[in-house]
């Protein structure tokens, strides 16, 4: 008997404990003004719907769509209808620095599409996928990091 004694001790430790879940989100609460949140969320929500026109472009050979929802959606265009003023003084510096890093990325993904289009190559191909890995790491940091609600 005592020989079972120490694989159930084992299993004990191996098995996920009441809250283990929730112990897994060491985001940080970042506070908005409720008006703030609700822009912020509706900017997040079209970020997602523009990488899917992005792509949906791209699959029906409409590079120069493509291009132009990247610049004018994410990149660097898409700062003054996003209200980027207003929301910057509420974040903490890295999460700013997520976003910057996002919104640049978004503008060279748009540059590496149009590249793409005129000297189309393997080499320039992979470009566009780099350029789109900056953006989703962008996205993912900063969902990693931090929580608004
Ligand atoms: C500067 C930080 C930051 C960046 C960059 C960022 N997000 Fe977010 N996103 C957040 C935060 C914070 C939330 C809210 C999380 C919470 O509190 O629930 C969020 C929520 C979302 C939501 C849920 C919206 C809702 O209505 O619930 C979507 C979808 C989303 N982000 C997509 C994206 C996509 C796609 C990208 C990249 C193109 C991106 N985000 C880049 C911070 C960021």
């Amino acid at each position: 008997m005592p020989r079972l004694i120490f694989p159930l001790f084992v299993l004990c430790l191996l098995l996920p404990g009441p809250g283990a879940a929730r112990a897994a989100d060491d985001r940080e609460l970042v506070k908005l003004p409720a008006m703030m949140q609700e822009h912020m969320l509706s900017n997040m929500r079209d970020h997602l719907r523009a990488l899917d026109e992005i792509f949906l472009a791209l699959a029906e050979d409409r590079a120069s769509d493509a291009a132009k929802v990247a610049e004018r959606r994410l990149g660097m265009s898409s700062l003054d209808s996003h209200g980027a003023d207003h929301l910057a003084p509420f974040m903490p510096g890295t999460m700013k620095a997520f976003g910057t890093a996002m919104h640049r990325a978004a503008s060279r993904f748009a540059r590496a599409i149009e590249t793409a289009d005129i000297e189309p190559s393997p080499k320039t191909q992979r470009a566009i996928y780099a350029a789109f890995q900056e953006i989703t790491a962008n996205c993912t940091g900063c969902h990693q990091a931090y929580r608004i609600r």
